[in-house]
């Protein structure tokens, strides 16, 4: 198939910068904005969250009750879209009922209790979109859990107009699979035969990523490790009987980073920008910054340590809150931690500054500034995650020159190359076991590098600096991946 005729639709439910709670908002927005640029006719489908700046945005309606057949009834909503911020044409589902609230997934209390019904409608819609539009896709691309139902409803309405429709599900976390009771399965239009342990069906309840794996043409998930883990009980969440059926059709594609925003040369978020060849002044003014506004000791020579993530078990906040205290007792160093999410984690990391006074700084938010900040300034970056699917703060602080010290697990195994000592080569230092000592240890091994072979960090500064993270290569993996659907 010709790529210029190939005709794309990405869904999902965040995508940068309209909304976002992690990763996936980078990597739905990537994807299309790249495919663009090669020439595919894209556009990409989300909820207008009532957090979604309209304005700023240029958003503009395109129809009035539009009208999505539910299982048990008709819903009425209103389309927005927008060519911002990339030239992509973006389109909003309006639907106050569902998407006029703080939040995306939950709120102080917990996770919505309708968000089955909320993401239900926003696979139903996604189709009818594109049935208004008339723009009729060669491959629908959905996202997680969210948009898992879309699969089933190409394969099952037997509608005309997508008669040549093929789906392909990118799993980002297989830790959120859409479990919920089965009262939401009327209304997502899931006919009674086709609610079974080999779909949908899960324990008695309904498991929208297991539908999703099951009637989709392909599966992606973000890295080749993590495609390999997730074949297993644990990497699985339960899944791996599933998965194992459609093993065929799975693939692991790592994440790019987007080059022309986490770019130490043109980042616009930092008060100076460096190359590989700047990067020693660049680093030393903005690791200044980062003391000052963190209120820790101001010292070029002590090496800083940041953590920048949700506050969720996934990425290893356990381990991080034993090995910083322990780190920061008996070692010279400094950390950061930026973060959100778990209230008793932020409790917890949001108190360590006034323990550790100038030894320790944490903002308890989300904030796009400090991050990248923080990507620029430190030396060293902690992911001690349990599982990673693909994760991207090391990709970016590698860009920045800023060495990974992580948990060998997913992306994280395959983006980050071990440091050797005897030759000085690698972009970072990985560890292996789940606990708190292997990353003390492995922050030892890290700082004292920084203290006794300073040659050797500015050899992997370079070497992680000079590394191709942009999405050049995987989006042509995505290309070819969607044409041999056709061939
Ligand atoms: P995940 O999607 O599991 O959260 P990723 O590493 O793929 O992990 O992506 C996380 C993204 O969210 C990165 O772009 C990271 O910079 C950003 N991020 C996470 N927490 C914060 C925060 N508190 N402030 C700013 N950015 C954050
Ligand atoms: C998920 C994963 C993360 C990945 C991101 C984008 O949120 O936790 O590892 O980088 O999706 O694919």
């Amino acid at each position: 198939m010709n790529t210029s005729k190939m005709k794309v639709i990405m869904v999902a439910s965040e995508i940068e910068p309209f909304a976002k709670t992690g990763g996936l908002a980078d990597v739905t927005s990537a994807l299309a904005k790249y495919l663009k640029e090669l020439g595919v006719q894209v556009i990409s489908v989300m909820p207008l969250y009532s957090s979604i700046d309209r304005t700023k945005y240029k958003i503009k309606k395109v129809f009035d009750l539009s009208c999505a057949h539910m299982g048990t009834c008709e819903e009425f909503y209103s389309v927005y879209t927008t060519k911002e911020p990339y030239g992509v044409d973006t389109y909003f589902i309006e639907f106050d009922k569902y998407f006029n609230r703080d939040g995306i997934y939950n709120d102080h209390i917990g996770e919505f209790i309708d968000n089955p019904f909320r993401f239900a409608l926003l696979s139903r819609a996604t189709l009818q979109i594109a049935k208004d539009l008339k723009f009729k896709p060669d491959i629908i691309h959905v996202n997680d859990w969210q948009t898992s139902l879309i699969p089933y409803y190409l394969k099952t309405d037997n509608d005309p107009f997508f008669a040549k429709t093929k789906s392909v599900l990118t799993i980002h976390n297989i830790g959120y699979q859409g479990s919920f009771s089965s009262d939401a399965v009327g209304y997502a239009g899931i006919k009674d035969h086709d609610f079974h342990a080999g779909t949908f069906e899960s324990f008695g309840g309904i498991n929208f990523l297991k539908g999703g794996i099951s009637y989709a043409d392909k599966i992606t998930t973000v890295s080749p490790t993590y495609a390999h883990e997730i074949l297993g009980p644990i990497g699985s969440n339960g899944l791996h009987g599933k998965l194992d059926d459609r093993k065929g059709d799975l693939v692991g594609i790592i994440n790019g980073i987007d080059t022309d925003i986490w770019n130490p040369t043109k980042d616009k978020l930092i008060s100076k920008n460096f190359d590989i060849k700047t990067y020693k002044v660049g680093k030393k003014a903005l690791k200044k910054q980062l003391q000052l506004m963190f209120d820790l000791e101001v010292n070029p020579n002590i090496p800083l340590l940041s953590f920048i993530g949700r506050f969720a078990e996934q990425k290893g906040l356990g381990l991080l809150a034993g090995a910083v205290e322990h780190a920061v007792n008996t070692m010279e160093a400094q950390f950061i931690i930026l973060g959100s999410g778990d209230e008793d984690a932020q409790w917890y990391f949001g108190g360590l500054p006034a323990r550790y006074s100038g030894k320790i700084g944490a903002f308890i938010g989300y904030n796009e500034e400090k991050a990248h900040l923080i990507e620029a300034g430190s030396d060293f970056f902690l992911m001690p995650s349990l599982y990673e699917p693909c994760g991207l703060n090391q990709m970016y602080s590698q860009a920045y020159g800023t060495l990974p010290i992580v948990r060998a697990t997913g992306g994280l195994e395959d983006t980050v190359d071990q440091y050797d000592e005897v030759t000085g080569t690698g972009t970072g230092f990985k560890f292996y076991d789940i606990s708190a000592q292997a990353l003390y240890n492995t922050i030892g091994w890290a700082i004292s590098t920084y203290f006794d072979r300073p040659k050797h960090i500015d050899k992997m500064i370079k070497a992680a600096m000079s590394k191709d993270f942009s999405w050049e290569k995987p989006i042509e993996e995505y290309l070819e991946l969607y044409k041999s659907i056709f061939k």
